[in-house]
Parts: C-alpha cells; sequence; structure tokens
C-alpha cells in the first residue's frame, strides 16, 4: 500500500462542500432531488449526432469548440445582447460546470473574493475554494431577491460575482433593476460578472428575464455561460460555452484545454442543430414545466407546515418548512419515507429551514411526493404537540 494525502485543492474542497454525491434512488421511492429534465432530447438532435458518427466525425476538433458551433453562437449572443460577439470570444465547454469551473480557474487565484449571493447553486463555492480564493455568500432579501446594500458593501475589492438567473434553488428571476443596480455599483471597479443563465429559457411570465447580456452597465466586465443541458434537455450531452472579453476567455480556454482537450465532435454537431431546433419544440417543455410547477404549488398550498416562495423561473421550488429540524434531518426524514428531495442548506445558510424539490418530474411523482410530505410534517407537528403537552 502506498500512502496517499489529497492535494490541499481537494482538501479544501472536501472540507468545505455541501454538494451530496448523489446515487440512484432506492427501489420504490419517489425523487425530486436531480436538477435535470425528464424529456429525452429531442430527435432531430439524436438523429445529427448519429449521422455525425456514421459519416466519420470521430476525431479531434479545435480546442476552442467547433468553428461553425461558435459561429452560431456568436450570433446567437450578438442578437439577444447589447454587444457584438465574434467566434474568438466564445469556448465551448464540457457543460456549463467546465464553462464555470474554466472561467473560475482562470480569474481567481489565492486570497481573491469572489461574492456568491445566495441561496445559490452549491457548485460556486467548490469551485472558488478549488482555486483557492474566498468564496462570501451573501444572503438575500425577505423575497430572495438580492440585497442589494449587502451586496454593495461585499463587492467592494471584490474580483469576481458569480449568481445564477434565473436561480438555482429559489426559481427567483431577477429583473432588469437589480441588473442595473449591479452594473452601477460595479463601475469604475474590475469586477469581473459571472452570469450563468443555464435556466434562461425557463420562465414562466414573458418579459420577466433580462440577460446580463442587454445591461449596457455589465457589457465590459461580464462572462456570460450557458448550457444545452436545460433547454433542449441533453444533460448527459455535456455541452456549454463561456462567452465574454477576449482576455477572459483565452484564459478561461487555457484551463479548459488544459483539463479536457477538445470536445466530442459529434455532440458539437448535435449541438449546431439544438440551436437550430423549432422554438415550439422549448415552449412545449416549458408550458409542461409550468403545469407542474402550478400542480406543485397547488398540494403545496395544502400542506400547512410548508411555504414556497414564487417560482417564476427554473424548475425548482425552494420550500420552507415550520419545524425546528435541520434540512438535513428532515431530508434524511423524509428519505426514509420514500421521497427523495434535497436540503437547503447545501445551497448557502438562508437555504437552512427550507427542502428544494424539482419538478421536472411526472405529476405522479409530484403528487404522491406532496403526499408524503403532507403525512410527514404533520407527524413532526403531532409529535411536537404530544411533547409540550
Ligand atoms: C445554475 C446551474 N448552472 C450550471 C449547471 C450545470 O450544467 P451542465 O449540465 O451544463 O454542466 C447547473 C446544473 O444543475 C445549474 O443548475
Amino acid at each position: 500500500m502506498i500512502a496517499f494525502t489529497p492535494s490541499p485543492a481537494v482538501d479544501r474542497v472536501a472540507q468545505t462542500s455541501k454538494r451530496p454525491t448523489m446515487g440512484p434512488a432506492p427501489a420504490g421511492a419517489v425523487s425530486l432531488a436531480m436538477g435535470e429534465p425528464d424529456f429525452d432530447t429531442p430527435a432531430p438532435i439524436v438523429r445529427a449526432a448519429e449521422s455525425a458518427l456514421q459519416a466519420g466525425e470521430t476525431h479531434y476538433t479545435d480546442q476552442n469548440g467547433l468553428p461553425q458551433l461558435r459561429e452560431a453562437l456568436a450570433k446567437k449572443l450578438t442578437a439577444a445582447g447589447v454587444s457584438s460577439f465574434d467566434a474568438g470570444q466564445i469556448l465551448v465547454s464540457h457543460g456549463a460546470t467546465a464553462g464555470l469551473a474554466s472561467v473560475i480557474l482562470a480569474a481567481v487565484g489565492p486570497g481573491d473574493r469572489v461574492v456568491i449571493p445566495e441561496p445559490c447553486y452549491s457548485l460556486y463555492a467548490d469551485l472558488v475554494q478549488l482555486a483557492g480564493g474566498e468564496p462570501i455568500l451573501v444572503g438575500p432579501a425577505p423575497d430572495m431577491h438580492w440585497d442589494l446594500d449587502a451586496l454593495h458593501r461585499e463587492l467592494a475589492g471584490a474580483k469576481m460575482i458569480v449568481f445564477s438567473n434565473p436561480c438555482n434553488p429559489t426559481g427567483i428571476v431577477h429583473t432588469r433593476n437589480e441588473l442595473v443596480a449591479l452594473g452601477e455599483m460595479l463601475s469604475g471597479t474590475d469586477t469581473l460578472v459571472l452570469a450563468d443563465e443555464a435556466y434562461d429559457e425557463i420562465v414562466y411570465e414573458p418579459g420577466l428575464f433580462a440577460s446580463a447580456l442587454t445591461i449596457e452597465s455589465l457589457r465590459d466586465r461580464t462572462i456570460y455561460c450557458q448550457t444545452l443541458s436545460k433547454t433542449y434537455a441533453m444533460t448527459g450531452w455535456r455541452v456549454g460555452y463561456v462567452a465574454g472579453p477576449v482576455d477572459v476567455v483565452a484564459a478561461a480556454s487555457r484551463i479548459h484545454r488544459t483539463f479536457n482537450g477538445s470536445l466530442n465532435t459529434a455532440v458539437q454537431l448535435a449541438a449546431c442543430t439544438a440551436l437550430e431546433t423549432d422554438s415550439t419544440v422549448v415552449d412545449d417543455m416549458v408550458a409542461s414545466y409550468r403545469d407542474r410547477r402550478d400542480l406543485l404549488l397547488d398540494l403545496l398550498a395544502k400542506i400547512p407546515q410548508v411555504k414556497p416562495y414564487t417560482i417564476d423561473g427554473t424548475f425548482y421550488s425552494l420550500v420552507r418548512y415550520d419545524a425546528d429540524l435541520t434540512s438535513e434531518q428532515v431530508t434524511a426524514e423524509l428519505r426514509r419515507a420514500g421521497l427523495i428531495v434535497r436540503a437547503g442548506s447545501e445551497y448557502g445558510p438562508h437555504g437552512e429551514g427550507h427542502i428544494r424539490l424539482s419538478f421536472a418530474a411526472d405529476p405522479a411523482s409530484i403528487t404522491r411526493a406532496a403526499e408524503i410530505m403532507h403525512q410527514y410534517f404533520a407527524s413532526v407537528e403531532a409529535k411536537i404537540a404530544a411533547a409540550t403537552v
């Protein structure tokens, strides 16, 4: 046996990470834990990958991404925002995960402060730890939107702010006004903005969402991060991208190619097809999430001990519960009762006292999940009542 000691980077992440290792759900259990669409990838995208493989597209490609894919993305981003993009400002990545990792490892060094409004996607803090930086978690306003005063205070001297909009896990869509306020508070600084817009197409109120790409005052400092995972039900394909200032993208590219080399060629050709997908395909998926959101909210309204927030985007509900138990305890007890959810504490201190549910699941599972929660929280309340008699 050799004596193996993990590197300090592994130690840093291991000691602070709140991310669970998610195995498959135990037999018979209902899972609302996974953050992925329950749809299959649309057939034309699958066929494009098949044809590419049959045609011999099985070799290495450009390490920044297939030129035709980057051209298509540059066109899309130019049409969507206030800046004009060219293919040189785009890095195609192994999912948004590797895009986020590349940008953070490229920009953040030991001791750099990175502001992360929480509750937030739990990967961000782990990546900052990996880079040796200092994650600064900033709690929200009572409605789960940003606490702008707190952000302003913590942003002084920060290297970067990273957030998701629409927000995983809260389902909040941060408004144009919030983004404009962020731009104003960063004016005159060198702080970078890493805007993760993985759920930009999964929004329930038309006109509510504004991309950071459309905010003039954020224009020069924003690195945009996107993925095909959620919009096109392509989580297993692993294709995302980042776009932004040339020097930041060049640094991220150096990290990405050092870690990953080039992305699968056939997958990138399928991604080109995904970008040409008729918008009704995505609209239909979003309409289905909307129905399931409404079903979940109706069912949760009948459980007196829980309170969800407004869900304007994503397919998540962060649910506040009324019980003197940690979210890890509640999650473990619900698991024993046959329901798998995520503990709110995974997403930051203000996630404590909550559980996160994904409603990208079939209506029967959502209904069963609500039944289990109903029984569970009633039994917790009954126990508390019995103990206080
Ligand atoms: C906000 C957010 N960003 C990024 C990702 C990662 O996406 P990908 O599958 O492209 O790595 C997720 C996945 O859950 C997410 O919720």
